[in-house]
């Protein structure tokens, strides 16, 4: 059959996975490094844009780890998502523990640093990640705290003034089914509109499960979104198996999600959130289409059929 990248070039979207270097490291590195070679047209880094790798130290800048990924997408024709510049999580202790008046400085020198040295290579920006609390209110995140709401403006509009041509994303999870969150989600994009704050997509994370079933309300919230004149992305797809599922249960669930997502012409990114079960943040559940030894579960067909 087609690699994925071929199968999600005739249905007009980019399809991909979330990569990271650590594992080039290990025994299995070049056979890691040859399926996302072949199957993937964008990447995200897993882990290797967050500030506590870059920007561990204050003042000093680790770009090694980036530049070697960003090399490599470019030597495979790979897009790049540069994700995330803006998140509560994966921050380096000086900033956890910064001065409430000094994080608009620490917010924006990160991103001028990362977007200067990326924006020739990167299509699309996860600008700002998870922003949305469970209930539908604001996220009492450290950067909500010192800024207010007002910190997704200032994070939006630099992204736009530093890459004028980029996609620029707002990406949060627990968004794929109907319910407070989602709403709330709704009513921030609406609230951004009328301050005209730059977004141009939203990223559905879409870390599901095998007994996903809210088919209708993903795509009613898709829908929401395409009419809102946004670009829909799933930015890090993966569906854990449980209540000990068949992996063709699973299947069933990826091929359904990608459906639903092609049938809006917004849909435009299909990204998991790695490929190998061998190395996937959601340890014990088996969360993707090939096994611990890179070997196609029915997951990986029912993505060829789909996409
Ligand atoms: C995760 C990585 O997969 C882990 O390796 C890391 O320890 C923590 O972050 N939502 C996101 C991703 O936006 O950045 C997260 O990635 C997974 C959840």
């Amino acid at each position: 059959g087609e690699r994925l990248k071929a199968a999600a070039a005739g249905s007009n979207v980019q399809f991909g996975s979330a990569i990271s270097p650590v594992f080039y490291m290990q025994a299995d590195g070049a056979l890691y490094e040859s399926i996302a070679a072949s199957e993937f047209g964008v990447m995200s880094p897993e882990s290797s844009m967050k500030w506590i790798a870059i920007n561990p130290v204050p003042g000093q800048f680790e770009f090694a780890d980036m530049d070697n990924l960003i090399s490599f997408a470019k030597a495979n024709d790979m897009q790049v998502r540069g994700h995330p510049l803006v998140w509560h999580r994966s921050l380096p202790d000086w900033v956890e523990q910064s001065e409430v008046e000094d994080r608009e400085v620490h917010m924006r020198e990160f991103i001028t640093r990362v977007m200067n040295r990326y924006s020739d290579d990167v299509t699309y920006w996860d600008v700002i990640n998870e922003p949305v609390a469970d209930d539908g209110g604001m996220r009492d995140s450290l950067w909500f705290e010192a800024m207010g709401e007002q910190y997704i403006d200032i994070a939006f509009a630099q992204a736009r003034e530093l890459d004028p041509t980029a996609v620029l994303v707002l990406n949060e999870y627990d968004i794929g089914f109907a319910g407070p969150k989602f709403d709330g989600l709704l009513s921030l994009l609406d609230r951004l509109e009328a301050r005209e704050v730059p977004v141009d997509a939203v990223g559905f994370q879409l870390h599901v499960f095998s007994s996903f079933d809210q088919f209708d309300e993903l795509a009613a919230n898709m829908a929401a979104i395409a009419e809102r004149g946004l670009d829909i992305h799933i930015t890090e797809l993966d569906v854990a198996i449980v209540n000990d599922d068949s992996e063709q249960t699973q299947a069933d669930v990826y091929s359904s999600i990608v459906d639903t997502c092609l049938a809006q012409v917004r849909c435009t990114v299909i990204q998991s959130w790695g490929f190998t079960d061998r190395y996937s943040f959601r340890t014990t559940q088996s969360p993707l289409y090939l096994n611990t030894d890179y070997v196609t579960k029915p997951a990986y067909q029912a993505l060829q059929e789909a996409l």
